[in-house]
């Protein structure tokens, strides 16, 4: 439960008619087609989903985090995909205000109000968990850096205007040596790679991108060179309790579709949500679903009060996204062959609930996270 004012609650309504109106239900050809939902984001966009994390020095509506956690859960009880790009366009703010780049912040800021999407380019085939191995290289020459390499798995990849991507200044440094740069869609020498064809969240769009010969000026630099590591990991800390409230969205939508199921569905003579084993299996997904969400909110205040939130992120992340397969197999279980079939949404909310175990750091990493917060690194 969210604890919210009366101009919070009037955004959230708006919001959840437009998720549960026209989100929900085109996704759910687009989750077979893969295809990007050219209309539904257009509309989107135009509703400001782009920017809800936008502050309001930048231009923003500079709403609360903990509403705009209340937003995006509803983005993700429609849709995961929908939230995802919704939420790493956000994230995509997120290093340059981190990196104290007011005038780039201000350019993406504009973007994201436009309709626009960002992407955040750290990931490559070598560096998954091992996010410092980039093979990217940026090279000055003059007053530019000249970019090559190639990233993967990149969320908004194919349609970004801007991207936040990390690349090796100095090899010889190791992860002091990694930088973050602004570059705009667009750039000479920036192409769109593969398009991942994704067991979930596939109204989301994820591809390589790729830099060859990519010339940028030298104030495309965010921070001081072998700044970027740093930078990628504080932005992580910080986008991943919002991830949190995405699984926890997917996670309360299963609950949402089993309840009406077994309200209806009769076996014995009564519904089946009639017989204790499936109350006490609603109840567990719920007290599932409400620790995560309130473990999320909690990252969330902490980063409102200017709190360390490193830990309670990571918590929240890999605690919700655990919980959010849990209770989507609960929810295939209580609808029985009728959850195992595509005839009906639990099996895409399994499908969406995977993502939350792996992407913006596995859970393997966010337990590094966490047991390197509780003992130290030794
Ligand atoms: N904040 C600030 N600094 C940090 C930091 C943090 N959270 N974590 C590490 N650092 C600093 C360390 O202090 C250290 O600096 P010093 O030597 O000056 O102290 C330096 O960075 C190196 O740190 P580590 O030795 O701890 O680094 P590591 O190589 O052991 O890796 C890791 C740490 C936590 C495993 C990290 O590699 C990691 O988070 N990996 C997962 C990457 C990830 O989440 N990728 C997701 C991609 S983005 C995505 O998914 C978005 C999307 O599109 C959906």
């Amino acid at each position: 439960m969210y604890i919210l004012d009366d101009e919070a609650k009037d955004l959230l309504a708006t919001v959840k008619e437009f998720c549960e109106k026209e989100v929900k239900e085109q996704c759910k050809e687009f989750d077979v087609s893969g295809e990007w939902a050219e209309e539904m984001y257009a509309k989107a966009g135009e509703m400001g989903l782009n920017a809800i994390e936008v502050p309001e020095e930048y231009g923003g509506i500079g709403i609360s985090k903990i509403t705009y956690a209340a937003l995006y859960e509803e983005m993700a009880k429609a849709d995961a995909g929908f939230f995802t790009t919704m939420a790493v366009t956000n994230l995509a703010l997120k290093p340059l205000i981190i990196g104290g780049r007011k005038d780039l912040a201000q350019k993406a800021a504009d973007i994201l109000i436009g309709g626009g999407y960002g992407a955040f380019c750290l990931t490559e085939p070598m560096a998954g968990s091992d996010a410092s191995n980039n093979k990217t290289v940026a090279v000055k020459d003059g007053d530019e850096y000249v970019l090559n390499g190639r990233k993967c798995f990149i969320t908004n990849g194919g349609i970004a205007d801007f991207y936040i991507v990390t690349a090796m200044t100095d090899k010889s440094k190791g992860v002091k040596g990694m930088s973050a740069f602004y570059v705009e869609k667009g750039t000479p020498g920036l192409s769109v790679g593969n398009e991942e064809n994704k067991m979930g969240i596939r109204t989301s769009n994820t591809t390589d991108v790729v830099f060859e010969d990519m010339r940028i000026p030298a104030s495309a630099l965010i921070g001081n060179e072998g700044d970027g590591f740093k930078i990628a990991m504080q932005t992580l800390d910080m986008a991943r309790a919002v991830m949190g409230i995405g699984a926890v969205g997917v996670a309360q939508r299963c609950i949402d579709e089993a309840v009406a199921y077994s309200k209806q569905r009769i076996t014995f003579g009564q519904p089946i949500g009639k017989f204790q084993a499936i109350q006490f299996m609603i109840a567990d997904m719920e007290i599932k679903t409400e620790t995560a969400r309130q473990m999320s909110l909690h990252a969330l205040q902490l980063q409102e009060e200017g709190l360390p939130y490193g830990k309670e992120s990571a918590i929240a992340k890999c605690y919700a996204g655990d919980i959010a397969v849990e209770v989507a197999l609960d929810a295939i279980q209580i609808l029985g062959g009728y959850g195992y079939s595509r005839e009906y949404p639990v099996e895409k909310l399994l499908r969406d609930a995977k993502i939350f175990q792996i992407y913006e750091g596995t859970n393997q990493i966010q337990r590094t996270v966490i047991s390197r917060a509780v003992m130290g690194k030794f």
